[in-house]
């Protein structure tokens, strides 16, 4: 009998798949923003801080220019919190556990890194376009990405070793602690996307967080590769 159990249990599955429709979809999305607004803090206690978590995957070395002392990367942020907005029993919706909307939809965190040779903005500000993707206890993931520039001081401490210390200060500018805190992912960046560059080799990270001053600092050594 027990054949007849388990045939019963994968219908069941299967019956669950099935019945995800355009409708589900329709009425799941529809519900969701219904009362939604991306200016408030995804909270439902809205004395509470937004917990985020951010990883840092640093995919290459774009230039790093000695004289001007400027460092310029392509990075790809992990984002992670939880919007307690966006949540729903998947039961109601034939069984759907995750949701997508663009980022012009919902709120997002706001950083900004501190130390760059440009104007200062939004971390992928102008990547609206973007999805977020929320399972059905809202929790968030969200991705962006692009070129960061930063100040970074040249160090002859080792001349004529070419080695370089620079710091990428990533702030949650202007927000206070009741409202949102990062706090980052790992206690080195992440380089498992990480493409060498000919001319500097990357030979050590770290990731400082100075959570009263509500940032986090980025480091990199790099040592110049000697052509001989
Ligand atoms: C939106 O808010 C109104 C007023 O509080 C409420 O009547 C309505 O049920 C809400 N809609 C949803 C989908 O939560
Ligand atoms: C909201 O959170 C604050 C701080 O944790 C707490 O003191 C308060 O009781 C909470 N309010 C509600 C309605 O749960």
């Amino acid at each position: 009998m027990m054949w007849i159990s388990y045939a019963i249990l994968f219908l069941g599955l299967f019956s669950k798949c099935a019945t995800q429709t355009i409708d589900d979809a329709r009425a799941l999305t529809s519900s969701l923003l219904a009362n939604y607004s991306r200016i408030l803090k995804p909270k439902l206690n809205q004395t509470v801080p937004v917990q985020v978590s951010i990883g840092f995957h640093w995919l290459t070395i774009l230039e790093f220019d000695e004289i001007q002392e400027k460092l310029s990367i392509i990075c790809v942020t992990y984002l992670f919190w939880k919007d307690e907005l966006l949540t729903w029993t998947p039961e109601d919706y034939g069984g759907l556990l995750t949701v997508e909307f663009e980022s012009h939809q919902v709120w997002t965190p706001m950083f900004v890194l501190v130390n760059t040779v440009q104007d200062i903005k939004k971390f992928g500000y102008g990547d609206d376009w973007l999805y977020v993707n929320y399972d059905n206890y809202g929790s968030a993931k969200f991705f962006p990405g692009g070129v960061l520039s930063a100040k970074c001081d040249v160090d002859v401490t080792y001349f004529p070793f070419d080695s370089h210390k620079c710091n990428l200060q990533i702030s949650t500018w202007g927000a206070s602690n009741n409202y949102m805190n990062i706090t980052p992912m790992s206690a080195v960046l992440l380089l498992k996307y990480y493409a060498p560059n000919g001319k500097w080799d990357l030979i050590y990270t770290a990731v400082v967080h100075f959570k009263k001053h509500h940032y986090i600092e980025f480091t990199c050594y790099l040592l110049g590769n000697l052509v001989l």
